[in-house]
C-alpha cells in the first residue's frame, strides 16, 4: 500500500453515464481500501471500493450507521444525528427494535398484493402517456409516479390526498433546502393521517403501525415519511436510468423484449450495473484491521457500492451490461442488518414496469441526444437523471 493519502474525484467520465468515476475504478485496482487526504486534526477517512471489503464492512457491527459517527470530508465535520424514524442512521438495539417491527408489517399477504397494484398503476400511467402523445418526460409521467403511488397503496394514503403528496415527493428529490422543508411537511401530514387511522383503521401498513401501540407519535410520522422517502427516489431512478441504459444497449433491449422470462435476472443486472444508491458511510467504533490497513476508533469509512458492484474479482466483465448473467450477490440493496427492507417491493415494481413500458411503446427512444440529458451528479443524491425526454411513433 502507498502511504500517502489520496484525493479521488467523484466525477464520472463524460459519455459514460453508467460507470463509476474513473478515479474510483483506478483506486479499486490499486488499493481497494485507501486513506483519503483530510485536513490536520480531522479523523481518518477511508474509501472502500473492493467488493469483499465493502461486504465485510456492511456485515460488521464495529462499523456504525449512526450519522453522528460519520465525518463528512466535504462538509468538514460530523453529520447531525438521523431524524426520528430513519432506520439507516441507527444501530442495535434501537435499530433492531424498529426493523423487526416494520418487517413484521410487510406481510406475505400484503406483498402478494403488490403485483396487482403495480400492474394497475402502470397501466393507468401508460394510458395517460399514450393519451397525451409524444414527446413526454418519462420521469414526470412514469418513473416518479409509479413508485410514489405504490407507497401510497402500501401506507394507505387516500386517493384524494395523492396529488398533494406528489408535490411533496417531487420536492424530496429537489435541492437540499427544499428537501428538508418537504420532509417536515410530509412527516406532519403522515402523522395526521396515522392518527386518523388509529381512530378508524383501514387495511394498510400505516393503520397497522398506528394501532400496534409500539410506536410513539413522533416515531409514527418519522417512520412513515422515511418509508416514503426510501422507496421513492431509489426506485424512480432505477426505472429512469434503467430505461436510458436499455435504450443505449439495443441488443440487450431486444433480448429483453424477445424473452419475458429474462426480466427477473435483467432487473438484478440493472441493479448491479447502475447501483443508484452509489455510496454509503459508516463510523469506526473500535480499532480494527481491514484489508491490511489499521483503522482507528473514530475514523470514517466511505463505501463505494457502485465500484464494488463492478469489481472484476467478483463479476466477470463487470462493465458490460449483460442481462443474461447472474448478478446474484450484488450489493445494490446493501448487505447485513440494514439491507433494504423494501427490496421485494422494488423488484416487483421493476419486473412489471420495464416490460409494460417496452411493450406499450415498441418504438420508444430518446427525444434528445444522450449527451444532453441532465444527470444527478450531486453525490448526496441517489444517482439518476433529472428528466428523460422520450418519444415514440403513434399507432
Ligand atoms: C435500506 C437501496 C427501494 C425501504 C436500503 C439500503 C440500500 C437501499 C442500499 C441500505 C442502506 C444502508 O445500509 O445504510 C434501495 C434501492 C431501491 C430501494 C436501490 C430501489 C431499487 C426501497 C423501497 C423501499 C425501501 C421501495 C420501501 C419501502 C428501505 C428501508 C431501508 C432501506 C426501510 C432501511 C433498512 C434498515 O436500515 O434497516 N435501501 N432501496 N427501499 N430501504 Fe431501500
Amino acid at each position: 500500500y502507498r502511504d500517502e493519502p489520496v484525493t479521488p474525484s467523484l466525477d464520472r467520465a463524460p459519455g459514460c453515464p453508467f460507470d463509476p468515476a474513473p478515479s474510483l475504478t483506478a483506486l479499486r485496482a490499486e488499493q481497494p481500501i485507501a486513506r483519503l487526504a483530510a485536513p490536520e486534526g480531522a479523523p481518518g477517512v477511508w474509501m472502500i471500493t473492493g467488493y469483499d471489503l465493502v461486504r465485510q464492512v456492511l456485515a460488521d457491527p464495529r462499523f456504525s450507521s449512526r450519522y453522528e459517527t460519520h465525518y463528512h470530508p466535504l462538509a468538514g465535520g460530523h453529520l447531525p444525528p438521523a431524524p426520528v424514524g430513519d432506520l439507516t442512521g441507527m444501530d442495535a438495539p434501537q435499530h433492531t427494535r424498529l426493523r423487526r417491527l416494520l418487517a413484521g408489517k410487510f406481510t406475505v399477504r400484503r406483498m402478494n398484493l403488490l403485483t396487482e397494484w403495480v400492474t394497475e398503476i402502470t397501466r393507468e400511467r401508460l394510458d395517460a402517456m399514450e393519451r397525451q402523445g409524444p414527446p413526454a418526460d418519462l420521469v414526470e409521467t412514469f418513473t416518479q409516479p409509479v413508485p410514489a403511488l405504490m407507497i401510497c397503496e402500501l401506507l394507505g394514503v387516500p386517493y384524494e390526498d395523492r396529488d398533494r403528496l406528489q408535490s411533496f415527493t417531487r420536492a424530496l428529490s429537489d435541492t437540499a433546502g427544499a428537501q428538508y422543508a418537504a420532509f417536515v411537511e410530509l412527516g406532519a401530514y403522515l402523522l395526521e393521517l396515522a392518527l386518523a387511522k388509529r381512530a378508524e383503521p383501514t387495511d394498510d401498513l400505516l393503520s397497522d403501525l398506528a394501532t400496534g401501540g409500539e410506536l410513539t407519535d413522533e416515531e409514527l410520522g418519522g417512520v412513515a415519511a422515511f418509508l416514503l422517502g426510501a422507496g421513492l427516489d431509489t426506485t424512480a431512478n432505477m426505472l429512469a436510468l434503467g430505461t436510458f441504459a436499455l435504450l443505449r444497449n439495443p441488443a440487450q433491449l431486444a433480448a429483453l423484449r424477445g424473452d419475458p422470462d429474462l426480466v427477473a435476472g435483467a432487473v438484478e443486472e440493472l441493479l448491479r450495473y447502475l447501483s443508484v444508491a452509489a455510496t454509503g458511510m459508516r463510523g469506526v467504533l473500535e480499532d480494527v484491521e481491514l484489508g491490511g490497513r489499521q483503522l482507528k476508533a473514530g475514523d470514517t469509512v466511505i463505501i463505494a457500492i457502485n465500484a464494488a458492484n463492478r469489481d472484476p474479482a467478483r463479476f466477470a466483465d463487470p462493465d458490460v451490461l449483460d442481462l443474461r448473467r447472474s448478478a446474484a450477490g450484488h450489493l445494490a440493496f446493501g448487505h447485513g442488518v440494514h439491507q433494504c427492507l423494501g427490496q421485494q417491493l422494488a423488484r416487483v415494481e421493476m419486473r412489471v414496469a420495464f416490460p409494460a413500458l417496452l411493450t406499450r411503446f415498441p418504438t420508444l427512444r430518446l427525444a434528445v441526444p444522450a449527451e444532453d440529458l441532465s444527470l444527478r451528479t450531486d453525490p448526496s443524491q441517489v444517482y439518476g437523471v433529472h428528466s428523460l425526454p422520450v418519444t415514440w411513433d403513434q399507432r
